[in-house]
This record gives structure tokens, sequence and C-alpha cells, in this order.
């Protein structure tokens, strides 16, 4: 993590800004040290990540426990082999959209929410130079720590700072961010969608943009069928429309966006799925970025 960010920083608990009391530094970049907040709490910075103890998702993407089985390495290359080559191929095309909007706007400060295994970190890092500050936001402190262990191989004059924290209670402060990115990562978050874009557009300076990278499907669709019998109907009725193009739109604006407009990257008929619930096999998808401007 570097001090950049610090005048940034709120405690997640009160809102109060925190004091960094104690560090140690590698280069420029803090990788062990404390931040204290007056309400007494303290948050500590370990291998670089700083840490506000929140717990990894309930039912999927337990990084911790993923990773008691298999290496980081080994996931990534699974995911690589089941992923269907048409959806590789179409996420593809809606990473190189997010990077053709960086190389063209030049932001200065942008937070990826919910990094994960870093499909679009890794690319931000290997194709940008080092002339921006990213911030990477995810619940689970392992899959951070792994992915900055990464990116020190591709690009380690580039910075980025890696904070273990939930998307539904951002510890920043109003109006922070230059743009903010999200690869399939609020897409997934089920019935906490709508809270965490409500606390992007918070964070995002008015003016600027939140690229949104979501996958399309039809309402009435065997796929969706298939989604509610998973997640169960109460879960899906609050956020069973994200999925649908116009309802995609409406929920950013109801989260606060002025403008929301879908640009699609690529569509298709979904392949043989074993990952995946969507895209369904056989059934129309797309997925694009939403340009949701605050
Ligand atoms: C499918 S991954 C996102 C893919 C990723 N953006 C990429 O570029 O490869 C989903 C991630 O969302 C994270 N996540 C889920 N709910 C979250 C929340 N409330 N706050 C922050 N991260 C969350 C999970 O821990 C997981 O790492
Ligand atoms: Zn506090």
């Amino acid at each position: 993590m570097y001090e950049e960010i610090i005048p940034f920083l709120k405690c997640p608990y009160c809102n109060n800004p925190l004091d960094l009391i104690d560090s140690e530094k590698k280069k420029e970049e803090i990788v062990n040290g404390k931040l204290k907040c007056n309400c007494e709490e303290l948050w500590e910075i370990r291998d670089g990540v700083l840490d506000f103890r929140v717990e990894e998702q309930e039912s999927v993407n337990r990084w911790s426990e993923l990773t008691k089985e298999m290496s980081f390495e080994e996931l990534d290359e699974m995911i690589l082999k089941y992923t269907p080559q048409n959806q590789k191929e179409i996420s593809r095309k809606s990473i190189e959209d997010i990077l053709d909007y960086l190389k063209l706007n030049k932001p200065k400060i942008v937070i990826d929410i919910a990094t994960g295994r870093g499909s679009l970190l890794n690319e931000l890092v290997k194709q940008l130079k080092s002339e921006f500050h990213l911030v990477c936001i995810d619940l689970s402190f392992v899959v951070l720590k792994a992915d900055r262990e990464k990116i020190k191989k591709f690009n380690p004059k580039i910075k980025v700072s890696f904070v273990s924290c939930d998307a539904t209670n951002l510890p920043f402060f109003e109006n922070c961010f230059d743009l903010a990115l999200s690869l399939m990562g609020i897409a997934n978050m089920r019935d906490l969608i709508f809270k965490a874009l409500k606390e992007t557009c918070r964070v995002l300076k008015p003016n600027h943009h939140f690229l949104n990278s979501t996958l399309i499907v039809e309402l009435n669709s065997k796929g969706y069928e298939k989604l509610e019998e998973v997640v169960g109907s109460q879960v899906l009725k609050t956020y069973n429309k994200y999925l649908v193009r116009t309802e995609v739109i409406n929920f950013h604006k109801k989260a606060g966006f002025r403008e929301a407009v879908f640009k699609m990257s690529g569509e298709s008929i979904g392949q043989k799925n074993e990952l995946d619930l969507l895209p369904f096999e056989g059934e129309w998808f797309a997925i694009g970025n939403i340009y949701a401007k605050k």
C-alpha cells in the first residue's frame, strides 16, 4: 500500500480519518504497518495489503479454502481450461475496451472493485506504464496478497495499493477516484449488487466514469431458471433483473449515476460450461461494459 491513499481512507466502523502510526517501507511501498482511528481501532498492513478484517464471500470465491486444495496458479489454469472459448474471447475484448478508455482518458487514481484473481489487474499492469495509481479491493486478503506478488513480476514500477475490505462499505471518503472499474466483480455480488453500486458512486469524483463489465442474458431462459434453483427465489428477487440489459442500466441510475450506457463487447451462444451457471449452454448472452457517469 502506498502512503498517497491515506488521506482518502476512512474507518469502516466510525468514518473517521486514519493515521499511520507505524510503518516499514520497501522503496516507497508500505509493506508492514498500522493505521489508527480516533475510535481506537487499529488496522494493519501486512505483506503490503491493508487489512480491514472482512470475511470472504459465504458460498463462492472462498479463496482461503480453495487454495488449501490447489495453488493459485493451478486454480488459474483450471479456470482457463474450463471457461468456454467464446466467453474467453468476448471477456478479453471487454478488457481491451477498458484499456482503450484508460489510454485515452489517462486517469491518475483508479479503483478496481473485487479484483479477485486479477484478470483485469494483470492486463492493466502489463499494458500500461507507471503513470497512474491503482487501488485494488477485495473481501479476500489472501487473493490480494497473491495478486501483489504476481504483478511485481510483470511490472515492478507500477503503483498498486491493495486493500482488503467490503465493496458495500468502502473505507474511502466520497469523491476520491478519477475512474472506477469492476470486471465481473460487482456483477457477481448477487443481492449486494445495489449496495456496492451505491458505494462505488459515492467514492467516485463527480463527472467521472465507472466501467462495470457485466454479463447480459435473456430473462425468460433456462439459465435464469437454473440460477433461481441455485441461489433461491428470495435472493434472486432482489437482483434477478440485473442481468437484463434495460434493468442493468436502471440499477446504475437508481444507485446514483447520472448516465449509464451498455456498450457490448461481444455476443454469442453459451457453450458447455462446467464452471459457471451462466452463460447457459445453447442460450444467447452478451458481455460488455456499462459506462456509468456520476
Ligand atoms: C469473479 S471475481 C471478479 C473477477 C476479477 N475482477 C478479475 O478481474 O479477475 C469475484 C471477486 O469478488 C469478490 N467479492 C465478492 N463480494 C465482495 C464484496 N462485498 N466486497 C469486495 N469483494 C467482493 C470475491 O472475493 C472475488 O474475489
Ligand atoms: Zn474508527
